[in-house]
């Protein structure tokens, strides 16, 4: 559905009277198969927008080629853009206009009828819990709402190929888990392929069959969720105590184990079977009159993968990229 080679683009950057150039995206090579739930992870400015942009048309790439739905992203963008639907980081909705509107004039221009359009339109409405906002203007509602709104548009065309751009940000849990739901419906009814970012780990975790970690421009690892997890290895050994020093050297002498990390009264270290290694531990730590007030033993997370190939953490809900009120500033 998406077959990217050597993708790149590189932006001027002036400073003062220096110009210089920022690489958003350094050759990136991606392959979506139809049907596919994929998940697009890095932090900000690794260059996700910039790909989904170049992907959908709206930017040129400095170098590469791609197919996107059947069609060469270079010598047929139109063909491009009429099989795919795109959620734009910031949105894309005009404030002043009722909101059904302009859901139904959007699907027009892909040559639905207006009868169909508003079909599929009053239906997306009540899937996405938008029940009764069909005259309501976009300056007018919630930023969840809002958000909920610009999804709607990228998808009453219905069509077979979705790109979202941190869908989820800004929605409650409820209307996050129920997007999920959504998007996994619309790829179980209709074998939509999706293309999606997030800064959720637990979404890319849940949601998504693959996910491709972008960082400086290029892709460090691909792979289901299950597999960038199991590449970290082993499992995570947390003990929190006061006397965090000593918990560490003696952590440091299980079978396997890799350097442990303080952080406060927390120590941190990676062990190949944390069950018995924790037993091993508490058992030494015990006998050492070493009182500890926590201990965890977790399987890796995605956010460990993040960490292990980048070299930088991606927590949940650490500066995630909010989508900017642009309808309102710049119209
Ligand atoms: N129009 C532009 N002009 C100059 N630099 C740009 C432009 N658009 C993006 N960049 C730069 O390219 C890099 C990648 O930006 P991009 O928006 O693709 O990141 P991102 O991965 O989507 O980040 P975020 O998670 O914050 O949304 C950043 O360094 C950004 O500053
Ligand atoms: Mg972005």
């Amino acid at each position: 559905m998406i077959h990217a080679r050597g993708l790149s683009r590189t932006f001027a950057k002036k400073r003062g009277r220096q110009s210089s150039e920022v690489k958003a995206v350094a050759g990136v090579d991606l392959d979506v198969e139809a049907g596919e739930i994929v998940g697009f992870l890095g932090p900000n400015g690794a260059g996700k927008t910039t790909t989904m942009r170049m992907l959908t048309t709206l930017l040129a790439p400095t170098a590469g080629t791609a197919t996107v739905a059947g069609c060469d992203l270079l010598t047929d963008p139109v063909g491009v853009r009429r099989r795919i639907g795109y959620v734009s980081q910031a949105g894309s909705t005009a404030p002043e206009n009722r909101a059904g509107e302009e859901l139904v004039s959007h699907a027009r221009l892909y040559g639905v009828s207006t009868a169909d359009a508003t079909a599929r339109g009053k239906q997306l409405f009540a899937e996405l819990d938008l029940d009764g906002l069909w005259e309501r203007q976009p300056k007018a509602m919630s930023g969840g709402q809002r958000r909920r709104l610009d999804i709607a548009m990228g998808l009453v065309h219905v069509p077979g190929l979705v790109f979202l751009d941190e869908p989820t940000t800004g929605l409650d849990p409820q209307a996050r888990a129920n997007l999920w739901e959504h998007i996994e419906a619309l790829r179980r009814d209709r074998g939509t392929t999706v293309f999606l970012t997030t800064h959720y780990l637990d979404e890319a975790d849940a949601l998504c069959d693959r996910v491709l970690v972008i960082d400086k421009g290029s892709i460090v690892a691909s792979g289901t969720p299950d597999e960038l997890k199991s590449s970290v290895g082993g499992d995570l050994l947390t003990v929190t105590s006061t006397r965090a020093a000593e918990v560490a050297g003696r952590m440091a002498g299980l079978p396997g184990a890799e350097t442990a990390r303080v952080d406060g009264d927390r120590v941190t270290c990676r062990v190949p079977a944390g069950g018995a290694a924790l037993v091993a531990l508490l058992r030494d730590l015990d006998a050492a009159g070493i009182e500890v007030t926590g201990v965890e033993s977790r399987r890796p997370s995605l956010d460990d993968v993040f960490l292990t190939v980048t070299g930088r953490s991606l927590r949940d809900g650490e500066h995630p990229a909010v989508p900017e009120p642009a309808a309102e500033a710049t119209r």
